[in-house]
């Protein structure tokens, strides 16, 4: 089992990651000291699968565990989600002192996070993440919330759960799309911090996608460390620091508004987006014709998609228009980002990145066209 440590001051926790630990998780609770009553928020498919064995480990301790599910969609982040379990909560709570075990991928750890932070001004919670995207990105750092008919994440907070574990073994349940996914984000930790991982990929990636232990726990640990890292020196994302985990996500989110959230996964968009952003980087000759060759070919061997099918590139420049990443009232945003005010994380070359503002809008135009495919 290897740990890291998220140091935030008194707000500090650890990242335990391991290789069928799951048995070990009640004994690590206990001495976190976080409460008795363990309220697990989950969904029908994850529960099915691991939840006697979760609730066995809980219970040799001395845990008393109530199971919340919740549907496994995107949908499930939502306001009423969250006051339903509020209320089914609240009447369960008597006398009890509850924590929340986020159980499952980021739909999740961001709602069961998000409702941690606001019952009862704040109760404590662990993140305890069956999806890589989860255990690499949004079940490290705090940042949780649910989306709202006004935007995604718009109702949120910073919040740090108790513990991160991730048991890798949890991952064989993923099917070959999702691990695609969260791979786009382990991506994304190469070409931002560390060209190590970058190239472990290049080198390992059939070993990855067959779900090979060691494999995983390598990119598992490393993708954490650069997270909690960064987490570190900019929890609330005020610093510019934070702002670099969003490689790829700018045009990225706009491809999944555009398609209504149906079409691509995260990852998938992310990947595109990705791919988007070193083209950018490359024009600007921030990055070179061989690092971006490199980003393009290692997206395109791990089975990610680098053109854009069935969106319109209007329909892309729209919802990038209303990205909260753009500040501001809504028509100003228009001026703004044809204007100047535009923001990407850019790569300048593999393990490096930066922020840059007022890329001019007809680049990025030119870059969304070269990637779109018409069917
Ligand atoms: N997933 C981006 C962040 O945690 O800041």
């Amino acid at each position: 089992m290897r740990k890291l440590t998220v140091n935030l001051g008194r707000r500090s926790y650890d990242i335990v990651i391991g290789y069928k630990v799951l048995p070990e998780f009640g004994r690590l609770l206990r001495k976190l000291k976080i409460g008795s009553d363990a309220v697990v928020v989950t969904n029908p498919y994850i529960r099915k699968l691991y939840g006697d064995r979760l609730e066995n480990s809980l219970k040799e301790e001395g845990f008393s565990v109530r199971f919340e599910e919740v549907p496994d969609s995107k949908t499930s982040k939502s306001d009423k989600m969250c006051l339903n379990l509020i209320k089914r909560i609240a009447l369960y709570d008597e006398q009890r002192t509850l924590f929340i075990i986020a159980f499952g991928g980021g739909v999740i750890g961001d709602l069961a996070g998000f409702l941690a932070s606001i019952y009862k001004r704040g109760i404590p919670y662990v993140q305890l993440p069956t999806t890589l995207l989860a255990q690499v990105d949004s079940g490290i750092g705090g940042k949780v919330g649910i989306d709202w008919t006004y935007g995604k994440n718009l109702i949120g907070a910073f919040y740090q759960p108790k513990v991160v574990f991730s048991d890798i073994s949890l991952l064989k349940s993923l099917n070959l799309r999702q691990l695609r996914s969260g791979l786009a984000e382990v991506i994304k930790y190469g070409i931002i911090q560390d060209e190590g991982l970058f190239r472990y990929i290049e080198k390992r990636y059939l070993g990855i996608l067959k779900l090979n232990e060691n494999d995983l726990l390598h990119i598992v640990l490393a993708s954490s460390k650069i997270k909690a890292h960064i987490v570190q020196k900019d929890e609330r994302d005020t610093e510019g620091k934070r702002m670099l985990l969003n490689l790829g996500h700018t045009i990225g989110h706009a491809i999944e508004a555009a398609t209504k959230y149906t079409l691509y996964s995260h990852g998938e968009a992310i990947a595109i987006g990705t791919v988007c952003a070193a083209q950018i980087a490359k024009i600007l000759r921030l990055l070179s014709p061989d690092s971006f060759q490199r980003i393009e070919n290692l997206i395109l061997k791990v089975g990610l998609p680098v053109k854009i099918q069935n969106v319109k590139l209007t329909e892309i420049l729209k919802a990038q228009l209303h990205d909260k990443k753009f500040i501001g009232r809504k028509n100003r945003f228009v001026l703004q980002f044809i204007g100047r005010k535009n923001r990407f994380v850019l790569p300048v070359g593999i393990g490096k990145a930066e922020v840059r503002e007022n890329v001019p809008l007809e680049m990025v135009k030119k870059v969304i066209k070269s990637r779109l495919e018409c069917t």
